[in-house]
Formats: C-alpha cells, sequence, structure tokens
C-alpha cells in the first residue's frame, strides 16, 4: 500500500467523541514502551507524528491518525507502567477498555508484544481478555532489531507455544523493526486486504 498522506486528527480520553465518520480504525495497544507510537511513524513513514519517548508512559490518550483519507491508525495508551499511581492506571484501563469494547469503527486491533522478553502475565491475560470479548485482533513482535536473528527466533517460536497453550489457532502474527523498517508492508498489506 502507498501511503499517500497521514494526519494527526484529534486526541481523546472518551471513545464518544473520537472522529465520527464512520473510516475502519486500526488500532496499538501494548505494555508501556513496547513501542506502539514509533511503528505508527514507520508504517506511515512520517518521524514524530505519533510521540515517542524513551519513558514508559507517554501516550495517555486516545490519537486518531488519518491516513490517506481513508482509514484511521489509532495510538492508544499503554498497560501495565507499574509507576503509575493505582488511580491513574485505572483511569487508563477505562479508557483502554472503552475504546476496544465500544468503538464500533475498531476493525482490528494490533497487540504488541516486546521481542526481547519471555511471555508476560499481563499481556497473556490481555490476549486472553480479548478472546473471551470476540475482540480481533493480531500479534505484533517489536524492536526485532535488538536481537540476533537466532534469538529472535527462537523468541517467537516459544512465544508462540504458550500461546498454543489457549489458543488452537492462532491470530495473524507480525514481526516488526520501527528501526528497520521490518514488517510495514506485511502490516500494510493486512490493512490493505481488510479495508479492501
Ligand atoms: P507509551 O506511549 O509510553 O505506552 O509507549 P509506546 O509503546 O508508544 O513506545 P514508544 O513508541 O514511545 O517507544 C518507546 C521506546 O522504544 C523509544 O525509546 C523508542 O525509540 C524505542 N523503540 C520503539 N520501537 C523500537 C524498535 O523497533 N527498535 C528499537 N531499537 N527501539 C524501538
Ligand atoms: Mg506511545
Amino acid at each position: 500500500m502507498i501511503i499517500k498522506s497521514a494526519e494527526f486528527v484529534i486526541s481523546n480520553t472518551d471513545f464518544h467523541k473520537c472522529p465520527q465518520h464512520g473510516k475502519p480504525e486500526y488500532a496499538f495497544i501494548g505494555r508501556s514502551n513496547v513501542g506502539k507510537s514509533s511503528l505508527i511513524n514507520m508504517l506511515t513513514n512520517r518521524k514524530g507524528l505519533a510521540l515517542t519517548s524513551a519513558k514508559p508512559g507517554k501516550t495517555v490518550l486516545i490519537n486518531h491518525f488519518v491516513v490517506n483519507d481513508e482509514w484511521y491508525l489509532v495510538d492508544l495508551p499503554g498497560y501495565g507502567y507499574a509507576r503509575r499511581g493505582k488511580e491513574s492506571r485505572e483511569k487508563l484501563r477505562e479508557i483502554i477498555e472503552g475504546y476496544i469494547l465500544e468503538r464500533e469503527a475498531m476493525t482490528s486491533l494490533f497487540v504488541l508484544i516486546d521481542s526481547r522478553h519471555e511471555p508476560q502475565k499481563i499481556d497473556l491475560e490481555f490476549i486472553e481478555w480479548l478472546g473471551e470479548q470476540g475482540i480481533p485482533f493480531s500479534i505484533v513482535f517489536t524492536k526485532a532489531d535488538k536481537l540476533g536473528t537466532g534469538r529472535l527466533q527462537m523468541n517467537i517460536d516459544a512465544y508462540k507455544e504458550t500461546l498454543h497453550e489457549t489458543w488452537e489457532e492462532l491470530p495473524p502474527v507480525f514481526v516488526t523493526s520501527s528501526e528497520e523498517g521490518t514488517g510495514r508492508e506485511e502490516i500494510l498489506d493486512y490493512i490493505e486486504d481488510i479495508n479492501r
């Protein structure tokens, strides 16, 4: 897919106030610092479109970006940032859950997983919850550039094995690096296929 345009539209805490054009939207979720905002910049080829930071907890709102005037990419706050107080963690959880459960235009969710780590309980529970709620999603391994190919493949295989404990059939899986552009075509083709 060719990205002709990509623009920031609006930030919200409430899915009710998100744009109401009925265009399909694709949202990015995962732990704080996993690389959601960086992936949006990589996919659109627009550095600085979504705000990123080396410190976790950067994105705290629902951010809409319109692409080719046809569909949206949605940057969501991360979950599980321990240093955030309980109250604000809870508020973020409400924002995220409200959006995922209630947003009709939400077409497919990308769940980002840091490819360097062992399967984490918080991610597995989140994926489990998506299954229970019947939310369409795929899995995106991030920061692939930080590992050698052998190690990367080992981690991904191990992750898939863990998922197979609960899922007979796995959702689509993408391997990405926002530094190197890995996985860009695959994700854009996937979105293009669904948009058709
Ligand atoms: P929150 O908004 O806090 O939830 O984080 P986020 O998931 O949006 O992460 P963000 O995109 O801000 O990236 C966090 C850090 O990881 C930044 O320092 C990025 O430069 C770095 N990062 C993200 N993706 C990659 C990647 O593919 N490779 C490498 N090497 N670093 C990455
Ligand atoms: Mg972010």
